[in-house]
């Protein structure tokens, strides 16, 4: 029996189960995506998802997203990963309300920026003083334009399969370097890639000031900064890499690299911040970058991301500097606005409470025990990798550890596995499931039974 969308106020429905048939498509939606073909070629997120899927959605609370034909999907992509609280969190939805009574945008600087700027410095390792902007790719467009102007050097490195969001240096050698989409194909060699561009309409000058090398491998990011380290402004990483996991020793190593050859270390925490730990990654691991870009988490599923580091940095932010001097000058007009700042302050209050971090950990030990569980009944090699609260499946025989590793997957498999889940009601980004606090037992279990009928699908269309 199908059900209908939770109307606006209605009861959250964390909890509740998706229903095991699904509904066929109406006439109503047919006619939506139609329309939405039309319009918006790249579809509302991106051009990079699973267009076939083609999913409406019409509402979603807690850890329950619910599509315009009225199916439920437990919900592991979480707006790829920012509602870490699930969907419609009370708090943030009060926090948020009242705020919008007093006004939602002012340019001006507001009381809530400053005390989410005061959360960050209190939490994250490297934050002395902290910037705010509307989306991770532009944090982290300012992230490389400030260590360009703190060290007076032009080159970038980073690292092979990383994804930085939309700026022109970030859209080099990034997951979708695959070797499988045309113009994407890997180049250079495991030990020495070269930067490919992901997209047209790139200055070629950028490309030429990017160094890509291979995550897990010191030696190799070693060699490149002993050749051109004179010249390189930013080693920027993601600390964990997608949902490859940093090698003992490698972040560290990083800091030393950037020590000795005189670039800055700067952590893309997009995914990790407020996630890995209170502190993000550069807790959760133990090595403090001199910048670190943050978002997801810390918007509370609303626009927002932030720039923090060593104050003699941020300071280069300062207005009055002169450009010459590495004045770097920064305004947008919804930075830091007091909608956004609100839902972060709350989404970190919750976070505080005792026992989050271990309960959310939990939920994700038990799903990825479950996953291995399903594989293994039906006989698949398969593993995952990542955090606890962000990793995925791969159809490979162990964890990978670098970009190169994660090409050998079959992605056939990997797409129809994804599609088998949707199809039972769990919904997953396209590259990682994301754990969050309304996933509890039942809705966990749900999962881990839907894991078992799609490995089983999955083995049965591959005998
Ligand atoms: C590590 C990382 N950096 C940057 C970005 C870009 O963030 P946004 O989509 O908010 O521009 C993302 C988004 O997924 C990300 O995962």
């Amino acid at each position: 029996m199908s059900r209908r969308a939770p109307g606006p106020g209605e009861p959250p429905r964390a909890g509740d189960l998706p229903a095991r048939a699904r509904n066929p498509r109406t006439e109503g939606s047919r006619r939506l995506l139609e329309q939405a073909a039309r319009l918006l070629p790249s579809g509302v997120r991106s051009n990079t998802g699973l267009a076939e899927d083609a999913l409406l959605v019409a509402s979603a609370r807690g850890a329950i997203v619910t599509d315009s034909d009225g199916n439920d999907y437990v919900d592991y992509l979480l707006g790829s990963g920012p509602m870490i609280l699930g969907h419609a969190h009370p708090a943030v939805v009060e926090a948020v309300g009242r705020q919008l009574a007093d006004g939602s945008s002012y340019l001006a600087l507001n009381e809530r920026a400053v005390e989410l700027a005061q959360a960050v410095v209190d939490r994250v390792p490297c934050a002395e003083a902290v910037s705010f902007y509307s989306s991770g790719s532009e944090s982290v467009n300012y992230a490389l334009r400030l260590a360009r102007a703190a060290t007076g050097r032009q080159k970038i490195l980073k690292f092979e399969g990383a994804f930085h969001g939309m700026g022109d240096e970030s859209l080099h050698s990034n997951q979708w370097t695959t070797g499988l989409g045309e113009g994407q194909a890997a180049g250079g060699t495991a030990a020495r890639p070269m930067a490919v561009p992901n997209s047209a309409g790139l200055p070629g000058a950028v490309t030429e000031s990017v160094l890509v090398a291979p995550y897990n491998d010191l030696a190799a990011t070693g060699e490149l900064l002993a050749e051109q380290g004179a010249e390189v402004a930013a080693i920027i990483v993601e600390p964990m890499q997608r949902t490859l996991v940093p090698a003992e020793g490698f972040l560290a190593g990083l800091r030393q690299l950037a020590d000795s050859s005189g670039a800055l270390l700067v952590f893309d925490e997009m995914v990790t911040a407020f996630r890995l730990a209170r502190g993000g990654a550069q807790e959760a691991y133990g090595v403090v970058p001199d910048l670190a870009t943050l978002g997801k988490t810390v918007s509370g599923g609303h626009p927002l991301a932030v720039l923090c580091g060593a104050a003699e940095i941020m300071e280069y932010l300062r207005p009055g500097r002169e450009p010459a001097a590495g004045g770097v000058m920064q305004t947008g007009t919804f930075s830091g606005n007091p909608v956004s700042c609100v839902a972060a302050l709350a989404t970190l209050a919750e976070l505080d409470r005792p026992g989050v971090y271990q309960r959310l950990a939990a939920s994700g030990q038990r799903l990825r025990a479950g996953l291995d569980a399903a594989f293994a009944a039906a006989g698949i090699e398969a593993c995952s990798s990542g955090h606890d609260t962000a990793f995925e499946a791969w159809f490979l025989p162990r964890p990978p550890r670098n970009h190169r590793d994660t090409l050998a997957t079959d992605r056939g498999r990997q797409t129809e596995f994804a599609h088998l889940l949707l199809e039972r009601g769990v919904l997953k980004a396209h590259e990682k499931f994301f754990v969050c606090t309304a996933h509890d037992d039942r809705l966990l279990e749900f999962t881990v039974q839907a894991f078992h009928d799609a490995a089983s699908a999955l083995a049965a269309a591959g005998d």
